[in-house]
């Protein structure tokens, strides 16, 4: 019912030699896959990517709220959707700790990227310390409903990714049992503050270190609805596995 996506979060990397290659092999690979393939390349090659497009749909990295205007080193939704990018993400963790990237900020990007049809990675997920302290429930809440509220979005107006920021880039991937209770958890929180409908429909994804070895048991948890993938994009084989991984549960 839900159909998987899976992301590739090139972060800053690439060239355009290598953005050409992966649209190449991604174009003939996902051809007859049952899976939303989804490529993020820094917004330098995202029309480049774009263009390219046969068998899968681009993702910004990020976007900025307002319309246009004197925002240097900023792109709008509206210059997304001119490119052709479909999807993007709000609210990386990396976005949020490096950029200060707050709340408030992350709730007019999400409101910016449904008003502009493009649809929204919402990106969401605790620190070790968090998860620790017996925090990451309420944590991964929080982020939702800032992100959230006030809006009426449907299940195919956003995406959710929980990626538990301890995974992230470490090598250390959320149990699928971990990984599940989260997600199920998303979708209880989505019910509650908009419709169990809306809930049973959206797309969850999990992000964290994973890989090719992974992939298949994180994917076949009742709620796991695909991933977005780091470090592993960058390999072309190990995206490829990990999105027949996504096809095949
Ligand atoms: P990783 O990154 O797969 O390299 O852990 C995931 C992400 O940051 O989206």
């Amino acid at each position: 019912m839900r159909i998987p996506i899976v992301a590739g979060n090139w972060k800053m990397n690439g060239s355009a030699s290598f953005a050409n290659e992966m649209c190449q092999q991604i174009n003939a690979f996902a051809a007859d896959l049952d899976v939303e393939v989804v490529l993020s390349p820094p917004s330098v090659y995202l029309a480049q990517v774009q263009l390219a497009a046969e068998n899968y749909s681009t993702a910004a990295q990020n976007v900025h709220f307002a319309a246009a205007g004197a925002y240097t080193g900023e792109v709008s939704t509206a210059m997304l959707r001119d490119v052709g990018c479909g999807y993007v993400l709000i609210g990386h963790s990396e976005r949020r700790a490096m950029f200060a990237e707050i709340q408030e900020v992350l709730a007019k990007k999400l409101a910016a990227a449904v008003e502009a049809k493009l649809l929204p990675i919402l990106c969401v997920g605790e620190t070790l310390e968090q998860r620790q302290q017996g925090q990451a429930f309420a944590v991964v809440k929080q982020q939702l409903l800032s992100a959230i509220s006030g809006l009426d979005i449907t299940a195919d107006q956003i995406v959710v990714a929980y990626e538990p920021i301890w995974a992230i880039g470490t090598g250390e991937t959320a149990s699928p049992e971990q990984a599940q209770e989260m997600h199920s958890y998303i979708r209880t929180v989505l019910a509650e503050q908009i419709s169990v409908a809306m809930a049973a429909k959206t797309r969850i994804l999990y992000g964290g270190s994973v890989n090719a070895e992974t992939a298949s048991q994180l994917f076949s948890q009742p709620d796991i609805d695909g991933g977005l993938v780091g470090g592993a994009s960058l390999k072309i084989e190990d995206f490829k596995n990990i999105c027949s991984a996504a096809a095949s549960q």
